[in-house]
């Protein structure tokens, strides 16, 4: 197996290390210390060096997000942290917020030092009560020992941390609809750059902002650190996949969990991390880094588990936001496609016309079909609602509804038959 140096939850389990001081104990704030003694840029630098790249499932490369923030302080800028993480399948951030809530505040101070920007909004998903108190009591513990609040550590700067619940709405982890549901608006999503100014010019009240996941300002952390250098050092796949990531494994393993895993650790052993497929059956299919990214086949199995070697072959679209879900012969699979078809078609936020109209057909003939009156042509009109929903919405909730719909058929193709031929799934048969 190969070595899985742990970056992020080196300290997870130690006892008390929610607390300040227990977290301070184990070097905690060393990084923000660090960063409180460079420039902006060189933090940027380091961050460029290191090749990280967003952990909320786009993996879009922190530093160019980082760097096109306006270079003055003349105007506020934010920093706004995506823990809405509504996306089925995906709970690290949750985990992390709860186990290590300061890891999150000192990446937070850090990338604000980087960014020029003197308050972070943590926007958090209505249902993490839990994870919010835990973070809400980790800032409390920052401000009363002076890394937050008015000129923090001598530096001259001020920064300010704030927690704000959301409505439970997955919609709104899309960021520029987390940032108007921030703003008191409905939380759907805005025009996109280059038809509207990026985030980074005109954001939160129309300032710069800088929108991060959970998980990509805590991995800021351990590479301050260690440095940009040395963190690139770790990773068994492609140059473009460097460091650890966190993923949240379900389904039918023998340990489902949070790990923290190695980009580019074959995904046998990945899967083998977590204990393996259930004991005494086999793998069905999976879904590699939450629903939005779609089915795959249970071949192959031996390739590296990064950004770039999820094997085309497979029809996913990828590593996403790190939840893998795990399915072994005993999975019906148009119940479990109707269900995530449900939940995409009760979260769309209504603005565009395919997303809107196509899920509610969609989730009307899944209905149908379950209900047993399902007709051999409803696989083909499913395939034409989703043809009209692809690349056609206004934003990617659309796509990632339809994702799991298409790859279930073009694999299970002879279950869908099969369900609406006898109103029962081969896998129950
Ligand atoms: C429908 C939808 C839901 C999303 N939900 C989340 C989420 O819960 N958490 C998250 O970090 N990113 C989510 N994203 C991605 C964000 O829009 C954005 O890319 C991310 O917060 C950027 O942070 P990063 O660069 O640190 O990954 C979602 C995107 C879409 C389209
Ligand atoms: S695709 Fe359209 S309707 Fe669906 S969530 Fe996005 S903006 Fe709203």
């Amino acid at each position: 197996m190969s070595e899985q140096p742990q970056l992020l939850y080196q300290n997870r389990y130690v006892e008390g290390i929610a607390g300040i001081d227990k977290w301070i104990e184990h070097g905690g704030y060393d990084a923000f210390r660090k960063a409180l003694t460079m420039t902006p840029e060189a933090i940027i630098d380091e961050i460029k060096v290191s090749g990280l790249r967003g952990r909320g499932g786009a993996g879009f490369p922190t530093h160019i997000k980082w760097s096109a923030v306006p270079k003055n302080f003349d105007q506020p800028h934010y920093l706004v942290i995506n823990a809405d993480e509504g996306e089925p399948g995906t709970a690290k951030d949750r985990d992390l917020m709860n186990g290590i809530p300061h890891l999150l505040v000192e990446g937070c101070l850090a990338t604000m030092v980087a960014i020029r920007a003197s308050k972070c909004y943590i926007y958090i998903r209505g249902e993490y009560v839990q994870p919010w108190q835990s973070v809400q009591r980790a800032i409390n513990e920052a401000y009363a020992k002076g890394f937050c609040g008015k000129n923090v550590l001598g530096s001259g700067l001020d920064l300010d941390i704030y927690t704000h619940l959301g409505a439970g709405s997955y919609e709104c982890g899309e960021e520029s609809a987390l940032m108007s549901s921030l703003m008191g608006e409905r939380g759907m999503p805005r025009l996109k750059a280059p038809s509207a100014p990026l985030p980074m010019i005109s954001g939160v009240w129309q300032k710069p902002t800088v929108v991060n996941n959970v998980e990509t300002v805590s991995t800021v952390v351990p590479i301050l650190n260690r440095g940009g250098a040395e963190y690139t050092k770790i990773g068994y796949g492609s140059p473009r996949s460097r460091g650890t990531k966190l993923f949240s494994i379900s389904g039918h393993v023998n340990k489902p969990g949070v790990y923290e895993i190695v980009l580019g650790t074959p995904f046998s052993e990945v899967l083998e991390i977590a204990g393996g497929v259930r004991t005494g059956h086999t793998l069905k299919t999976y879904i590699p880094g939450g629903s939005s990214m779609g089915f795959a086949p249970p071949t192959p199995l031996d390739y590296p588990f990064d950004y770039e070697g999820i094997p085309a072959s497979t029809q996913t679209l990828g590593l996403g936001s790190g939840g893998l879900i795990v399915m072994d012969e005993t999975t019906s699979i148009v119940p479990i496609v109707k269900r995530l078809v449900d939940f995409y078609h009760h979260e769309s936020c209504g603005k565009c016309t395919p997303c809107r109209e196509g899920l509610n057909w969609l989730s009307k003939i899944y209905q149908r079909i379950e209900d047993g009156a399902g007709r051999e042509q409803d696989i083909d009109l499913i395939w034409d609602i989703c043809d009209n929903i692809q690349g056609k919405s206004f934003c990617a909730l659309g796509e990632g509804a339809i994702w799991p719909v298409m790859t279930s058929l073009r694999l299970f193709r002879e279950e869908y038959l099969s369900y609406i031929r006898t109103g029962k799934d081969l896998a129950m048969a």
